[in-house]
């Protein structure tokens, strides 16, 4: 790729970037959110037309002017949010817009042979509905390897993954590059495109700002490249975590159930508290009940039985409303879905919390300088990057998606932050404001109820880490004595 330039309504998203893979390499493309890596690769995989530069593929100049093109110049692409039919199977699914007839078996056998190859095992006969996130990801690369891909492009494919999953994905990039395919790597976390890499290019603010070898670069010089600064890597500053005041409990849950969506009982007796200014991280591994015990708490999902305490006061939990009024924040683990309303402004996503009362609102009335002027000083303080205060969220990159949310939950100095994985996805620049603003936070004297499957993060963001396992607490541990390898088996169900 030579000279790529796209622009999208006065945004510069790709400046005059050049960028090119080798034979048999996984080459990383590393940089901030809004960095320009989506619009490089959408690019390259034929679904958007670049205002200016060329393409050229082993050595031809090529047109691609739909996906249809790029794939039939092997260019495969697998997406952050992956386009598959779930009440197909998957070998249904990989065939899916090919030519020739359908031959059930035949493409099942075919299927089981390349995954095998590749070590990316998956049930061709399994409906997708039945597939775990990881597993639909694997379906995804087998279908672009089904067509031929020689240059196959994954847009931030371990954001969706367990650690072991991304381990399990990184093998088998290694075995396509060994088989003398290219993979083109997008992700901004750093010991990620270290572990995997060959080599490694750095957009900033659309433009390639260095293309380097892994295996003589640092993870400190590739965050600086990124950032375009010196990176403070830890929160880990002791000399400055907030004061807890244990005589305050700003959250108590006690013998807390609920159910899951498919009516299973998910919360099964949780006691928890939180004091102000104390971070408590509840690491497991997904699906164990930490998702319905945040919903729990913040009123969005029914109780079952059991009592939840806002700074001392009963909630009765059956209105979110409730909960937001006593003080309680959320940043849920889907933001454009349930955090945010995707498609408003980002300054309307600001006062989603506070329309009702003034100075958002007078009566029944919204005040629309009032709503301006709150956009302009959020975005300010937390520096969200947007062309202005009326674009559609949906539009801003995910760091950024998700400083609406925090600042937008954060500016009502509420008791309690319950947040979900609040850093997945973002880069190292986002997660240190992340990390920072939940710190601020909690000095400020909030309760921080910290969501996690990040075990460095859980340790070194926490004052205590207590793990969930099926439902309830399988133990708890002061951040100075937490060992991972203790944690990670508690969180295996090992006690
Ligand atoms: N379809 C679009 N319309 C308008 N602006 C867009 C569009 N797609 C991207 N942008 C803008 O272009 C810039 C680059 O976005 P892009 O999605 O390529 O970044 P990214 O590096 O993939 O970020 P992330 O890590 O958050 O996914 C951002 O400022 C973004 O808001
Ligand atoms: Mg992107």
């Amino acid at each position: 790729m030579t000279g790529i330039t796209k622009q999208f309504s006065g945004v510069l998203a790709n400046d005059d970037v050049s960028f090119d893979v080798r034979a048999g390499e996984v080459h990383a493309l590393l940089g901030e959110n809004g960095a320009g890596k989506s619009t490089l690769s959408n690019v390259l995989s034929g679904l958007y037309h670049p205002d200016a530069g060329t393409i050229h593929i082993a050595g031809r100049r090529v047109e691609l002017s739909s996906p249809r093109d790029a794939i039939a110049c092997g260019i495969g692409m697998v997406h952050q949010h992956f386009h598959l039919v779930p009440t197909f199977t998957v070998a249904e699914n990989i065939v899916l817009g090919e030519k020739r007839p359908f031959r059930r078996k035949e493409t099942e056998e075919r299927i089981r042979a390349l995954g095998e190859e590749f070590g990316l095992p998956v049930d061709p006969a399994a409906k997708v509905w039945q597939l775990s996130v990881g597993e639909q990801q694997r379906v995804e690369i087998l279908k672009a390897l089904e067509r031929q891909a020689t240059v196959l492009i994954l847009d931030e494919p371990t954001a969706v993954l367990t650690p072991q999953e991304s381990e399990t994905l990184f093998a088998t990039l290694r075995a396509m590059a060994r088989a003398g395919r290219s993979v083109v790597f997008i992700s901004h976390k750093l010991d990620e495109v270290m572990a995997v890499s060959d080599r490694v290019t750095v957009l900033r603010d659309g433009r390639n700002v260095g293309t380097v070898e892994t295996a003589t670069t640092s993870p400190r010089e590739l965050a600086n490249l990124m950032v375009g600064r010196e990176v403070v890597f830890s929160a880990d500053d002791h000399a400055n975590r907030p004061v807890i005041d244990r005589e305050r409990v700003v959250l108590r849950t006690v013998d807390l159930h609920a159910d899951d969506s498919r009516g299973r009982p998910a919360v099964r007796g949780v006691d928890l508290s939180v004091c102000a200014g104390e971070i408590v991280a509840v690491c497991g591994v997904s699906g164990n009940g930490q998702r319905e015990l945040a919903e729990t708490i913040c009123g969005t999902r029914a109780r079952t039985s059991g009592e939840v305490f806002i700074d001392g006061v009963a909630t009765t939990g059956r209105d979110p409303r409730e909960a937001i009024e006593m003080g309680v924040a959320h940043i849920p683990e889907d933001r454009l879905h349930t955090g945010l309303a995707a498609s408003a402004s980002v300054e309307h996503n600001l006062v989603l919390k506070s329309y009702r009362r003034p100075p958002i609102s007078k009566g029944p009335l919204l005040q629309h300088r009032a709503i301006r002027k709150n956009a302009q000083e959020l975005i300010e303080r937390f520096g969200i990057k947007t062309p202005d205060a009326h674009t559609s969220t949906r539009l801003l990159s995910g760091g950024n998606v998700q400083k609406v949310l925090l600042a937008r939950e954060l500016s009502s100095d509420p008791h309690v932050l319950v947040a979900a994985s609040p850093t997945r996805g973002l880069d190292v620049g986002a997660i240190e404001t992340v990390r920072g603003l939940l710190l601020d936070a909690a000095r400020r004297g909030m309760g921080v109820l910290l969501i996690t499957e990040d075990l460095e993060e859980a340790i070194s963001l926490s004052d205590r880490i207590v793990v969930m396992f099926a439902g309830r607490l399988a133990g708890s541990v002061d951040r100075d004595n937490a060992d991972i390898t203790e944690i990670g088996l508690l969180m295996g169900g090992n006690q």
